[in-house]
């Protein structure tokens, strides 16, 4: 089983990796972080020694319709857990265009692209779930 989470090097994102990796041993984790002033790789220090294949990163912006559409494409994902957000209020009253991209339309981008195994052609497989935090 693997699962998909955007924003995984903020606050919410690496505590949730971390708790999955470490609580739930068949899971594999992906992580997809644009890695903004909020994203911090170091907030995952360790998790590649102590999970080793268990745990992947990429850095991507969930709005870019392209890198999700090929990401969703190329791995089955059972579940989406989307943490990736502008989470910072006094800076989405500042600057709404960052909020808009991450929270409207990259929420958007990541329920609209079908997940592998939801064609037509592969009828037997239940759809993943999505979750979405906001
Ligand atoms: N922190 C809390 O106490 C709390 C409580 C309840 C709910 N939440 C919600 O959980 C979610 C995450 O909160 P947080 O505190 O971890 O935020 P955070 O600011 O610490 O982390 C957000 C992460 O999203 C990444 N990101 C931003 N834009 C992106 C994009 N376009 N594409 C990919 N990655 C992008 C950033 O690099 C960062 O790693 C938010 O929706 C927030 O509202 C947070």
């Amino acid at each position: 089983m693997r699962i998909l989470v955007t924003g995984g090097c903020g606050f919410i994102g690496s505590n949730f990796i971390r708790y999955i990796l470490q609580h739930y041993k068949p899971a594999y984790m992906t992580n997809v972080d644009a890695l903004t002033y909020a994203g911090n790789l170091a907030n995952l220090d360790g998790v590649v020694e102590e999970h080793g294949e268990r745990y992947e990163f990429f850095q991507a912006d969930i709005a870019n319709a392209d890198q999700m559409d090929t990401l969703l494409h190329e791995e089955q994902f059972y579940a989406i857990i989307n943490f990736a957000a502008e989470s910072h209020v006094d800076r989405s009253i500042n600057s709404p265009q960052n909020f808009i991209h991450t929270n409207v339309v990259g929420t958007s981008v990541l329920l609209q692209t079908p997940p592998a195994g939801t064609a037509s052609s592969v009828s037997s497989r239940s759809r993943p779930m999505k979750f979405t935090v906001r």
